[in-house]
């Protein structure tokens, strides 16, 4: 009898939850997000040599050596910058200078057309907004020179709209860019737009099938931030934060969205400590010394924290 219960429900739960091609990948990416314990290298806390709080960094590594970019933003003087350093280990960062001076929220990527250089966009202060601009050359990056930077005009919020995050491998004249509007000023959603030759935003709209996928969990607050990967076993995959309740920092956490069901499970991050709250994730597959890593990076709020674990955390796992 007993058996033929679980058949009954095992059938039952096979149709209603049809197999998808991905899931395999996405379980065993979620599994390596969750385990922080598990990481080949991890730091909480993470600052730069001077310092600077590392909120909310981007780790790529560079084209022309086997170093670390990473871009982030401090806050000083309640005016945030986003700054830029360098890693040969992923955990140790030198300082390298500021790009940009009440900027916040930044992502780096390197254009496919331009494999020498580096585009980063952030959100930019007044009038929150997303901005670009491109370097040329790691020289160029170094010294905090672009050839071509755009503002974004602001065309789903009259309020806010930032945390850039980019799709796949950009061109100079096509990034697939992701982004969050502040809905009616009331509430953050996603969204997603291109911005064409650095001069024209085009294709933005809003993104309500992907809210509903943490909509789907209950979450009232806000659905900020991603960032995608595009080749893990094959699949792309978008890590989120969503906020369980309205205002609350403790309540941040993170989602793994599949386009390739348009579904999302949440991560149950497990830390050293045991924090709660985790928002702004991001993930760069890549190699380090011919071997496969995935980093990531997640900001622990001070309001869902461990004792040690509040801010930046950075971790990589071998593949
Ligand atoms: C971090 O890097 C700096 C310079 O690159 C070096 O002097 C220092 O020893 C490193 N610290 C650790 C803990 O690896
Ligand atoms: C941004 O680009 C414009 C031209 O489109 C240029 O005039 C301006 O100096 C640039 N700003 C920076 C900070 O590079």
């Amino acid at each position: 009898m007993r058996t033929l219960i679980f058949l009954l429900i095992a059938g039952i739960s096979s149709l209603t939850h049809a197999q998808s091609p991905s899931d395999v990948a996405r379980h065993r990416l979620i599994g390596l997000i969750a385990d922080v314990r598990g990481a080949d290298g991890r730091r909480y806390g993470s600052r730069d040599h001077l310092g600077n709080t590392m909120d909310c960094v981007k780790i790529i590594k560079r084209t022309d050596s086997e170093q670390f970019i990473g871009v982030y933003h401090t806050y000083i003087n309640e005016v945030p910058r986003v700054n830029l350093a360098i890693s040969d280990d992923l955990l140790n960062w030198t300082w390298l200078r500021e790009l940009a001076y009440f900027g916040s929220q930044p992502t780096i990527a390197v254009p496919s057309d331009q494999p020498h250089g580096y585009i980063v966009a952030w959100e930019q202060e007044p009038k929150n907004h997303l901005r670009f601009a491109f370097y040329p050359t790691w020289s160029d990056l170094q010294a905090g020179i672009p050839s071509r930077n755009y503002s974004v005009p602001r065309t789903l919020s009259t309020c806010a709209e930032g945390t850039p995050s980019i799709y796949g491998q950009p061109t100079l004249d096509n990034i697939d860019v992701g982004f969050h509007f502040y809905d009616n000023c009331v509430v953050d959603r996603q969204a997603r737009g291109t911005l064409k030759n650095f001069g024209l935003w085009t294709q933005f709209r809003k993104q309500p099938n992907v809210d509903n996928a943490l909509l789907h969990f209950g979450v009232k607050g806000n659905i900020g931030d991603r960032d995608t990967i595009s080749n893990f076993d094959s699949y792309q995959f978008t890590a989120m934060e969503g906020q369980y309740a309205p205002n609350d920092f403790g309540t941040w956490r993170t989602f793994i969205f599949d386009p390739q069901t348009g579904n999302a499970d949440p991560v149950n991050v497990i830390t050293d400590g045991g924090s709660q709250a985790f928002a702004n994730p991001t993930m760069t597959l890549t190699t380090w010394k011919g071997q496969q890593i995935l980093i990531v990076t997640l900001f622990v709020p001070s309001e869902g924290h461990a004792e040690g674990e509040a801010g930046e955390l950075i971790y990589y796992r071998k593949l």
